[in-house]
């Protein structure tokens, strides 16, 4: 009986004893972090096409800034969760992470977005992050 009711393990965990009970909950929290990895993902998306509307109507650094800002906080947020895909080396995601950080997005931090440069930079940016996709994603 105790057999039949660990069948039903992800319903009545209760009942299975503590070592099943233990691998449901971090297999329960590694998917809680994913979607929390995907979700600071998505909210730099969101950051990065308003800083291209940004951009295309010419509202210049003090418009620019705040969405450099955001998209570091977001990305920061994603490398500080530890990522649990299968396939991922963690060493080589977390140095991709800082050189996305401290140089790509460093760079453009520094740089001058005006009419002319700001669209070059933001290309620069996506660049960025589609080269850390290109390796990690699906990977
Ligand atoms: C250092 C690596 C890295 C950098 C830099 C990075 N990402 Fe990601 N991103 C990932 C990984 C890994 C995933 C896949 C997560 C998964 O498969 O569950 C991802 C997923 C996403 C997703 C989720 C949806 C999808 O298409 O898979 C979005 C949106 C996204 N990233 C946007 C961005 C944006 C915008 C930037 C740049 C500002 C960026 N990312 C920079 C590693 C990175």
């Amino acid at each position: 009986m105790k057999g039949a009711a660990c069948g039903f393990a992800l319903v009545l965990l209760a009942s299975c004893g503590e070592k099943n009970t233990a691998s449901a909950d971090s297999a329960k929290s590694a998917a809680d972090r994913a979607k929390k990895f995907v979700a600071f993902m998505e909210a730099a998306q969101e950051e990065i096409k308003a800083l291209k509307d940004d951009v295309d109507r010419g509202r210049g650094e003090g418009a620019i800034q705040p969405r450099l800002t955001a998209i570091r906080r977001n990305i920061s947020a994603a490398q500080n969760t530890p990522f649990p895909k299968d396939g991922v080396d963690a060493r080589e995601l977390a140095a991709a992470f800082k050189s996305f950080l401290e140089r790509t997005l460093q760079e453009l931090d520094e740089a001058t977005w005006d009419d002319n440069s700001g669209r070059v930079l933001w290309k620069k940016l996506l660049s960025g992050c589609a080269a850390c996709h290109q390796r990690f994603r699906d990977g």
